[in-house]
């Protein structure tokens, strides 16, 4: 998919898509293209999973190419707040009696003995007219699902899979190198709630529209409006859940979606005066919130990990400019010159080994919580290309794939999601900012998000600590008003993966509302 565009520079495109290709297609853009949307382009990049490069690096560009192009800032649905009007059109709920016994997955391929949890897994229409609907994978919590809560959880793109998610990082199996066998991950998330996985927009994983015009525009408001009616008649298909509370969480553009989707419920709990959906909060990890911060924090992060020179710094910060597209030559050329001297790493964890050689994974190996295999991008996609696994999963028949090709016709991407999570904190909710511990990822750093959360002003209520995971250090945090910035130490850029453990530990924290000890336990 990147190739066409990496093609003539150098001609050794296949060794390792992840990180030499990146790094070709990165000086191709360089070269190609005025350079603040490159920048632009590189921090929605950074959202990503690890060795994801390859996939997300031309869509990300082609997203940020598309909205830095447009003369006016584009469309903006957020850019008014206006909780007191709701112009959208009602929302469908359709007859879901029997659906969910129908969804249940009796085992799935590969499957270890002793599951024991239920799962449930299928479509849910959000447009009949338009045959639109939007395909969920639900975990019960093995003990005592029927208090947990509840928590949906997406990933980003814009354009990837949950099941990116629910098969890599936090849901309750991995897949072995076989790409045939499942393995149980004992830090599930599921082990503390019930976890709704999503697949959307339409056209993303199994997810689908028999109108194959609504594959032409989807954007950030389509994306939250069809999130939202998948929730109403998902909640009719499982009342039971209605009353838990509800959470949702996600990472990396999922930035975007998550705080966008809790808006639009809690306007719409307004506007009806009934409590539709019973939200309590969200928590975001490396996610992209705010175009320009994240820009900033990302060279200032590179400078001080000794990636880049003190001159190629200085230069960037002189002559770049975050905030349009006025950027010079000389801005161009100095994040050519910052690339270049990076090296080839894999810049969403700079201290991990990358995945060589496709060719050559061992397909003998057993999985392991504790070993993150860099080649497992290809190993999920074998896996639920299967057309045995799709049917176990109640899919249809799909040439299933990690994301979609979507950002260039991507409609609408605010440009800054502050205002909207202002507006979560004003409302009560419960709002973590979660982030790998700042050593590793180097595309979304956490300077991104201590810009960010800085321009709030919030006041600060805990101040910057340690939080422990029995004897270790799991990681930092700063509580403010409203809002925790909380980092997972020694995780690459998708925290579940790499440090399951103070994942699963500060997911717990999360919904208990109780922020992590700050002594040896
Ligand atoms: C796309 O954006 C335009 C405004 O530029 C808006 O009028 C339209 O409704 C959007 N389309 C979709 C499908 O969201
Ligand atoms: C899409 O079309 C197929 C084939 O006609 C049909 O079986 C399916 O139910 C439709 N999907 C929706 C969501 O209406
Ligand atoms: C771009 O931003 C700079 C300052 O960051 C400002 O001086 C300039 O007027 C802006 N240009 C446009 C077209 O908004
Ligand atoms: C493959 O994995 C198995 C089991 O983990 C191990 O014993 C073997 O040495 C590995 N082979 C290679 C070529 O890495
Ligand atoms: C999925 O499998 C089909 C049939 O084997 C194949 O044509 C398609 O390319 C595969 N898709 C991906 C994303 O690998």
């Amino acid at each position: 998919m990147w190739m066409d565009l990496c093609k003539g520079r150098g001609g050794q495109e296949g060794r390792d898509k992840q990180s030499l290709g990146l790094k070709r297609l990165v000086y191709y853009i360089l070269k190609q293209f005025k350079m603040i949307k490159v920048m632009a382009a590189f921090c929605v990049l950074a959202l990503f999973g690890l060795s994801n490069a390859d996939i997300h690096a031309r869509k990300l560009y082609n997203l940020v190419k598309e909205k830095h192009s447009r003369d006016s800032p584009g469309y903006d649905p957020w850019s008014v707040l206006d909780d007191t009007t709701d112009e959208d059109s009602p929302v469908h709920i359709g007859a879901q009696e029997g659906l969910a016994q129908l969804d249940k997955i009796l085992t799935l391929p590969g499957q270890p003995a002793g599951v024991d949890f239920d799962q449930y897994s299928g479509y849910v229409t959000v447009d009949p007219k338009a045959g639109r609907a939007l395909f969920y994978y639900f975990v019960e919590s093995p003990t005592d699902s029927s208090t947990k809560p509840l928590v949906l959880w997406l990933n980003g793109g814009p354009g990837c899979s949950s099941m990116f998610g629910a098969m890599g990082e936090l849901g309750p199996f991995r897949i072995n190198s076989d790409a045939k066998t499942l393995f149980r991950n004992s830090y599930a998330w599921s082990n503390v709630a019930n976890m709704l996985f999503l697949e959307s927009p339409a056209g993303v994983g199994f997810s689908y529209s028999n109108t194959t015009s609504d594959y032409d525009h989807p954007g950030d408001k389509k994306t939250a409006d069809d999130a939202y009616t998948f929730i109403i008649n998902w909640l009719e298909r499982f009342p039971q859940y209605k009353t838990h509370d509800f959470y949702i969480a996600g990472e990396s553009y999922a930035g975007h979606y998550v705080p966008q989707l809790a808006y639009t419920i809690l306007r719409k709990n307004k506007n009806t005066k009934q409590t539709v959906i019973n939200i309590k909060g969200i928590a975001i990890g490396n996610a992209w919130i705010d175009d320009e911060t994240c820009m900033k924090g990302m060279y200032d992060y590179w400078w001080s990990h000794a990636i880049n020179s003190d001159a190629t710094h200085d230069a960037i910060f002189k002559y770049c400019n975050f905030v349009n597209d006025s950027s010079t030559g000389m801005c161009h050329d100095s994040t050519s010159k910052a690339w270049d001297e990076m090296g080839e790493v894999n810049v969403y964890n700079i201290y991990a080994p990358i995945c060589l050689n496709h060719e050559q994974r061992n397909t003998s190996a057993t999985g392991s919580i504790d070993f993150f295999d860099p080649c497992w991008q290809d190993i999920l996609v074998s896996y639920l290309n299967d057309s045995a696994v799709q049917e176990a999963f109640h899919a249809r028949p799909t040439s299933w794939d990690i994301c979609r090709e979507y950002i260039s016709i991507w409609n609408d991407s605010a440009v800054s999601i502050l205002p909207i999570i202002k507006y979560l904190i004003d409302n009560g909710q419960r709002l973590w900012v979660f982030r790998q511990g700042g050593d590793t990822d180097a595309r979304v750093p956490i300077t991104s998000s201590r810009y960010a959360i800085n321009t709030l002003n919030l006041l600060i209520e805990t101040a910057w600590r340690p939080w422990y995971l029995n004897e270790e250090v799991g990681g930092y945090l700063e509580a403010y008003k409203g809002l925790l910035l909380i980092t997972v130490r020694g995780a690459g850029h998708s925290v579940p993966s790499f440090q399951p453990r103070r994942a699963l530990a500060l997911f717990t924290s999360f919904l208990g509302g109780i922020v992590p000890h700050h002594y040896k336990m």
